[in-house]
């Protein structure tokens, strides 16, 4: 059976790849490719971002109740990533090499210590409240 913690930390790194592939065409200006890449990533991440805000993240809510801080970090850390990505999008459409590898370096920053933060603590928490509930709620998540 694979867990929470597996299954999102595979996600992130899919993630990150897809990441990393953007900036690197980006910096050799082959644009075409990197607003492609650009593309599936930022379509990966906000899918990802979906799996967690209205499945897994209602999970631990409805468990926690009131002491769901950590979630609301999190929601609140998706929306300041997706600014950053709607910025992003922009500057990849108009070429802006300059700008787009200064943002994408707030955004890896951003990206990686929330990763972490979901690594470290939220998943195993998730974990810990699903059991063995917790292939059901990955498919929840895949049927999205
Ligand atoms: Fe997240
Ligand atoms: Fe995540």
């Amino acid at each position: 059976m694979q867990s929470i913690l597996e299954y999102m930390t595979n996600e992130h790194a899919k993630c990150d790849a897809h990441f990393a592939t953007a900036e690197q065409q980006v910096s050799k200006g082959n644009w075409q490719e990197a607003n492609a890449i650009f593309n599936d990533f930022a379509n990966a991440i906000e899918r990802h971002f979906m799996m967690e805000e209205q499945v897994l993240f209602p999970y631990i809510e409805r468990t926690m109740g009131n002491s769901g801080g950590p979630v609301a970090v999190m929601r609140m850390e998706h929306s300041q990533m997706r600014d950053l990505l709607k910025i992003l999008t922009e500057m990849s459409e108009q070429k802006d090499r300059e700008g787009f590898l200064g943002t994408s370096e707030t955004l890896l920053i951003l990206m990686q210590q929330h990763n972490m933060k979901e690594e470290q603590i939220l998943y195993p928490m998730a974990e810990r409240i699903l059991a063995d509930g917790q292939e059901q709620v990955i498919e929840e998540m895949e049927n999205l």
